[in-house]
């Protein structure tokens, strides 16, 4: 197998039924024809991931979204305003939509990413990508090409788009209630979706991967405004300790994933990382800096 396939081997690979690694301005994804029930099962094996878990369906700008999902007037709105980019649409499903796909469920997540690889792709190939992050289950989701290399040691192809540029997943938002509602906090906050949709209201669905314990490191990871002073407390008590520090957000975002690896290869006793000010895409990061610390929760 051609670990690194160039974009018209990675489409013959995608008709064939196989999976692929694609990259996304969030993180990268482990694709399967969204059409194609065995390319669905390969990425839930692959990934280690329980059944049951519904997959974002991705989409080219020119497919015609309505094939998958049943658009209202706010979902078109928010369609309008942030695709190609960083948000996913939990709609109504259309009847063809593969009960792989969605787990069941009669609601779909459909998202346009903004990568000009992978967009190029999804019009050549004329169907959706379904794609989870291109993790193992519960693990930390992979923001480059090595990423994933180490994560499915080289098992996996990999179409190299770079490292991304947003690097947490995407936003996403429930439309299958009168009151739409924020599933997952991402690059996109909160106030640029009300802007457009109005207030967003609390959902009854429970996002699935919103498993308390999700995104997470090996090592133990420790919150803290005082990164120092807990450093300090921990090295005399014998412990070895990394350090994250808060930076400017969006690159905190970018960066949040790698430096998560990257302090985890250490072998160092506790991470420290230190929260982003809690507002706009600092709730992001502050969300999946919580996940990744509670590793002794239940999920
Ligand atoms: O940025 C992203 O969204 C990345 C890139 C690859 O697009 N994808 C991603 O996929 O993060 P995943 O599978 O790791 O997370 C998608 C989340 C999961 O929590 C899943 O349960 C939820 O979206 N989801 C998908 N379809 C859903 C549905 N019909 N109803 C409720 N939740 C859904
Ligand atoms: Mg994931």
């Amino acid at each position: 197998m051609n670990l690194f396939p160039d974009i018209h081997e990675a489409l013959a690979l995608l008709k064939a039924g196989e999976v692929v690694a694609i990259p996304t301005e969030t993180v990268y994804g482990l694709a399967g024809d969204a059409r194609n029930p065995l390319a669905i099962r390969r990425i839930y094996a692959t990934k280690g991931r329980p059944a049951g878990h519904p997959v974002i369906v991705h989409l080219a700008m020119e497919s015609n979204w309505e094939e998958w999902g049943v658009f209202s007037d706010k979902a078109h709105a928010l369609a309008k305003a942030f695709w190609p980019g960083p948000l996913t649409l939990i709609l109504p499903r259309q009847a063809g939509v593969l009960d792989e796909i969605t787990g069941g469920r009669e609601s779909v997540g459909l998202r346009v990413p903004d990568h000009p690889l992978t967009q190029t792709l999804l019009r050549d190939l004329g169907s959706g990508l379904a794609a989870p992050s291109a993790n193992r289950f519960g693990r930390i989701s992979p923001t480059t090409a090595e990423h994933i290399q180490q994560e499915f040691e080289g098992l996996v192809p990999i179409l190299d788009g770079g490292p991304a540029l947003v690097g947490i997943e995407s936003t996403i938002v429930d439309l299958t209630h009168e009151q739409p509602a924020l599933l997952r906090p991402g690059f996109i906050d909160k106030e640029s979706i009300e802007s457009i949709v109005g207030p967003l209201g609390h959902s009854s669905t429970p996002a699935p991967g919103t498993l308390k314990s999700h995104y997470a490191p090996m090592t133990s990871l420790l919150l803290s405004h005082t990164p120092e002073e807990d450093r300090l407390r921990l090295e005399k008590e014998g412990r070895s300790v990394a350090i994250l520090k808060a930076k400017k957000t969006d690159q905190y975002a970018r960066d949040l994933y790698a430096e998560l690896r990257r302090m985890d290869a250490l072998g160092v006793d506790i991470l420290i990382a230190e929260p982003a000010p809690n507002i706009g895409l600092g709730h992001a990061i502050n969300d999946r800096l919580s996940r990744a610390a509670s590793k002794f929760s239940i999920d």
